[in-house]
């Protein structure tokens, strides 16, 4: 009879260790600070590039990013993507310097680690999610695009690709941003599938990410990438299945002691 109950004891015990032992959340990176995403151009590793060019220069010191990336993030219709920004007519260029940042952040930035998700996409294997986007960065975008065109509020999906080049899809008219993106909120998370989320901080703030910073007081985005993987880190726990195993393997040796 004792002997039934101690081999159902340790069946007991090698099952709470094993529940232990499964991983958390299988998708999620162990290493979230100095990373370059896997798509389609980021270099493997960050490191120095100091010939950025212009708009992404300020990634020089550590960049996921090539300078050939960085001069085709400056172009209409690049390499890159084949993206037409002008599709529904010129977009004006104070407009068009946001998309520009937003390319080379996305391109180079080695900080985005705590929001990278992995993704079942032909194109690249990883994404970024709601990146908590600094509040000003994300009005001055809307503020200075209000007045060009589009005809789409997601500008991942839906596109006409059969010339090679994105074009509106038929029924999709061309209008004012404003009109597609009646926030600012509607622009910055909406435009890339929930790419950025929009931060209740401003740029300075350490809490935020920042898609323009000025280089010589470094990269504000270091400190902002450590405070989220931190947070994450230490709130990944989940207390109901740990306590749990562990009250049981101290009090087991003593039960079967007993
Ligand atoms: C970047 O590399 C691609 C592919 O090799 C090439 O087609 C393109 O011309 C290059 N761009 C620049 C600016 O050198
Ligand atoms: C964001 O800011 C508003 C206004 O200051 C405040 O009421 C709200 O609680 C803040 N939200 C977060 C998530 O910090």
């Amino acid at each position: 009879m004792a002997r039934l109950v101690t081999t159902q004891l340790l069946l007991l015990l090698a099952w709470v260790i094993a529940w232990g032992a499964q991983p958390t959340a299988s998708r999620a990176r162990t290493e979230l600070l100095d990373v370059c995403m896997d798509a389609k151009h980021h270099k493997e590793k960050p490191s120095p590039e100091d010939k950025l060019h212009e708009q992404c220069s300020p990634w020089k010191k550590k960049a996921c990013c090539s300078t050939n990336t960085s001069q085709e993030a400056h172009k209409d219709i690049s390499y890159l993507y084949r993206f037409n920004w002008d599709h529904c007519g010129k977009m004006e260029p104070a407009c068009k310097r946001h998309f520009i940042q937003d390319t080379c952040l996305y391109e180079c930035s080695p900080n985005l680690g705590p929001w990278i998700q992995q993704v079942d996409q032909s194109w690249r294997k990883e994404r970024i999610l709601d990146v908590p986007l600094c509040k000003d960065n994300c009005q001055r975008w809307w503020e200075d695009c209000r007045t060009s065109h589009t005809c789409k509020s997601n500008w991942h999906k839906g596109w006409d690709w059969t010339s090679g080049v994105n074009r509106c899809p038929a029924g999709a008219t061309c209008r004012t941003f404003e009109s597609y993106f009646p926030t600012p909120a509607a622009l910055c998370e909406g435009l890339w599938s929930h790419s950025y989320k929009v931060s209740n901080y401003s740029s300075g703030s350490g809490r935020c990410i920042q898609m323009w910073f000025d280089p010589d007081q470094g990269n504000p985005n270091e400190e902002v990438a450590r405070f989220y993987a931190s947070a994450r880190t230490s709130g990944a726990v989940p207390c109901g299945v740990g306590a749990l195993p562990l009250s049981l393997i101290l009090v087991l040796p003593l039960w079967l002691l007993g």
